[in-house]
């Protein structure tokens, strides 16, 4: 519908622009219905509906919905086109349910694996997570709803989510958390943002200027709102200032009040609150807009989509002997409760009533025509080994062809709101695998968690496939790619690693009562464990199928670029096996010649693709200036290096059997202006001035030699001037200011300053 929001604002009391910068209730926005202007409806998310059949009653019953795979396992398929036909499913349930925007995705790094919230996050990589969490928003938002990309920003833990000060560097910062946030706001559009509780370096995200304004609005180009994570309002006005429009849920009379009293006085700008206000009513009306009246949808599609979705994201970790799939002659011992009782979302807000579920138990009875049995194997609460049921289990295991065990973490064990402190299994499932796997050799484990545990029972166990929290139809789809009805493709989004002291931030996880320092820097997940050449249990980007696949070739389209052009890189890939399969290529960029420090290599490009037996296909993947840069922090902006880069490819990070090469040359300045300080190397990689830097530090590079040789000849020691000569490599590192005086070129002040303003002129930086 046509409308003038600005008109609308006009007419607005300052009463009434205030009303709506804060919740209706615990889920609604206000209404002004003397201006047209309607309430909407916010809920959870991310990975179905969590919505009370009375929004604005909390004790109202909530309504049945269809429960996807959380983020973890949905990021698992790598499948932009899965998650976004989820996202669509979603965008249905929330147009028959009065929804008009979706909390969700959730898109916060897998910094530890300890973070309760896991779960529901995407990846430890910020290209990936930024990737699947973009196709997320496209899916929802093309049924018309809007989402709310959350947690914003370097919410990466639980333990004192509502005060925790995050130390982080500007670099990291930019590099690993924030980004992973870019995608779904300026490729998919996200309608809105919700903030995190956490305070960034000393500031409350809700409050947070250079995160709300700088990065969102500025940088990237944000139309939407921001909202609060609920209750994570700390100065309601310093939040409106800072770029924050609804706090949610409604708290009360007063902080409407505070903004209303600060416009009074003087201390808002009324600008400020009108550009809120606009930003709110374009999200509102677009909303009200976009509903769908009487839509209703296919209960039977939408599971039938989970059990997809669950299938294509689960990760088959081990498949020794090629145990599986299973042959439907073989007779099977079903262990573990979670085989009828399964685990299959996580707990906190986005814990929702599923419209059904699926028991494996029951999928792999049907399958196995070599019969099944069932035994429990250990209680469904706690921790504690219960002796009767593993001889109950090992006894059915002993008896049959093959033993499945259905294993994992139980709900209390991760949650949202709490961080685990270690990364057991309970006792009572290791112990049930081990002596299931000490009679029976051919012993399969399903897991069911959120995220890596340990496996000390891995040697004993043929297969091993990783379920994640693979909603509704988690036992379905496990049944599906057990048997090979579905050809397993799902691939690590995180890191395993063997023990919790190897993790990068376990000298820094959770932080002290008041504080977290991001200690590891940019070496999160991959970039750590290849930093420091650490072998994981399971390496990120990690997972196999039933049959093979030879990565055969791989091209670029220059060898050389400007960081203006893009490179299109081609890969080459065949299935050698003997079933179609999926499979997840995988395109990492490894910096060469850099000045600063960097991981060893990056994820920069990705595509799941379908191969028939003996299929080949080439999948391009274009990289631009993005995909070599680093965040340069003197120019607060992305700087790719002049020199040259690897292009590894292959299925996971620590197999990338391809590798080509591109050199690009940087058009940009690393930056602001020349001082004394700018280094030779800096100058020498850029055009204009390479020649002058050169030459000026060659020459001081040979008073340096000649220096050297007398000193060598006064001491008597030839051994000096080889010395001086590994000295001299050094001197590109050298400021411009060490061309006076007499360790350098003897240049007098006033000739430095004179060549500085001069370089200044020739990069036209004044
Ligand atoms: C969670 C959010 C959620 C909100 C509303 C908060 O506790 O952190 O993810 O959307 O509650 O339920």
């Amino acid at each position: 519908m046509e409308r003038n929001v600005k008109t609308i604002i006009a007419q607005m009391t300052v009463e009434e622009k205030a009303s709506l910068c804060s919740g209706l209730n615990m889920w609604q926005t206000k209404a002004v219905e003397r201006l047209g202007i309607p309430s909407i409806v916010v809920t959870d998310g991310p990975h179905g509906l969590r919505k009370q059949s009375n929004p604005g009653d909390m004790s109202s019953k909530t309504v049945p919905a269809t429960c996807f795979p959380s983020g973890a396992g949905l990021a698992s398929s790598w499948d932009r086109e899965l998650i976004e036909a989820v996202g669509n499913a979603l965008g249905e349930e929330c147009q028959a349910e009065d929804v008009g925007v979706l909390l969700g995705p959730a898109v916060n790094i897998k910094r530890s694996p300890l973070c309760g919230r896991n779960f529901e996050y995407l990846s430890e990589d910020p290209y990936l997570s930024s990737e699947m969490g973009t196709h997320h928003v496209l899916g929802v938002q093309g049924q018309g709803v809007g989402t709310s990309v959350k947690h914003f920003a370097a919410n990466n833990q639980e333990t004192l989510r509502n005060s925790i000060n995050t130390i982080v560097d500007e670099r990291t910062l930019h590099e690993i958390y924030p980004s992973s946030f870019e995608g779904p706001v300026v490729k998919g559009d996200a309608w809105t943002v919700m903030c995190a509780y956490n305070q960034v370096n000393g500031e409350f995200c809700s409050e947070n200027s250079e995160l709300l304004t700088k990065v969102l609005k500025e940088r990237w180009g944000h139309g939407g709102i921001v909202m609060t994570d609920w209750g994570a309002i700390n100065a309601r006005v310093k939040g409106l200032e800072a770029g924050l429009e609804l706090e949610m849920p409604y708290v009360g009379p007063e902080h409407d009040a505070m903004i209303v009293g600060a416009v009074r006085s003087g201390e808002l700008d009324e600008a400020v609150l009108d550009a809120a206000v606009e930003r709110l009513l374009t999200v509102i009306f677009k909303a009200a807009d976009g509903k769908k009246a009487g839509f209703a949808y296919d209960r039977d599609t939408h599971h039938a989509l989970a059990r997809r979705a669950a299938a294509d994201s689960m990760v088959l970790l081990k498949n020794e002997d090629a145990l599986l799939p299973l042959a439907a002659e073989q007779s099977v011992a079903v262990i573990g409760a979670f085989a009828k009782t399964p685990r299959y979302q996580g707990g906190g807000s986005s814990h929702i009533s599923p419209t059904r579920m699926d028991a494996a138990f029951d999928f792999i009875a049907a399958a196995a025509a070599g019969g099944a049995g069932y035994a429990q194997g250990y209680p469904l609460k706690g921790d504690a080994v219960d002796e009767a049921l593993i001889e109950e289990a090992v006894t059915l295991a002993a008896g049959k062809d093959v033993a499945v065990i259905f294993a994992g973490l139980p709900e209390s064990f991760e949650s949202e709101g709490f961080d685990r402190e270690h990364l057991d299994m309970p006792a009572s499932h290791n112990e049930l695998i081990r002596r299931v796997a000490a009679v029976q050799p051919n012993t399969v484990v399903v897991l069911s968690n959120g995220a890596p545990v340990a496996m000390p029972w891995l040697g004993g166990a043929k297969a091993v496939l990783e379920g994640y929290l693979g909603g509704q139809a988690t036992g379905s789809a496990a049944a599906d790619v057990l048997y090979g009805q579905v050809n397993p493709s799902g691939k690590l989004t995180e890191t395993f690693p063997v023990r919790l002291e190897q993790t990068p931030a376990y000298l820094n996880f959770p932080g002290g009562k008041s504080e977290v320092f991001y200690g590891e820097g940019l070496f999160v997940g991959y970039r750590y464990y290849e930093a420091k050449k650490e072998k994981p249990l399971f390496p990120f980007g990690h997972g196999l199928s039933y049959t093979t696949f030879a990565y055969e070739s791989i091209a670029v389209d220059k060898a050389h670029m400007k960081d203006t052009e893009t490179v299109t890189v081609t890969v080459t890939v065949r299935n050698t096996g003997e079933r179609a399969g999926k499979e997840v290529v995988q395109l990492y960029v490894k910096p060469l010649d850099s000045t600063v420090v960097r991981p060893l290599k990056e994820l920069k490009g990705f595509r799941k693709i379908s191969l028939q037996p003996g299929e080949s296909a080439q999948v391009t993947f274009a990289l631009d200036k993005r995909s070599f840069a680093y965040f340069n922090t003197e120019i607060g902006d992305w700087f790719a290096e002049t020199g040259a880069y690897e292009l590894l490819s292959g299925p996971s990070s620590a197999e990338t059997p391809l590798a080509a090469a591109v050199n690009v040359v940087s058009t940009g300045i690393p930056f602001r202006k020349v001082t004394r300080n700018t280094k030779f190397y800096e100058l020498m990689a850029i055009p204009e001035t390479a020649e002058f830097a050169e030459k000026a530090m060659n020459d001081s590079v040979e008073g340096l030699k000649q220096m050297g040789a007398m000193f060598a000849e006064s001491m008597g020691d030839s051994g000096l001037v080889e010395l001086f000569e590994a000295v001299v490599r050094m001197k590109k590192f050298d400021g411009l200011r060490s061309m006076s005086g007499l360790m350098g070129g003897g240049m007098t002040e006033e000739k430095l300053e004179a060549t500085i303003a001069e370089l200044n002129g020739k990069l036209g930086l004044g």
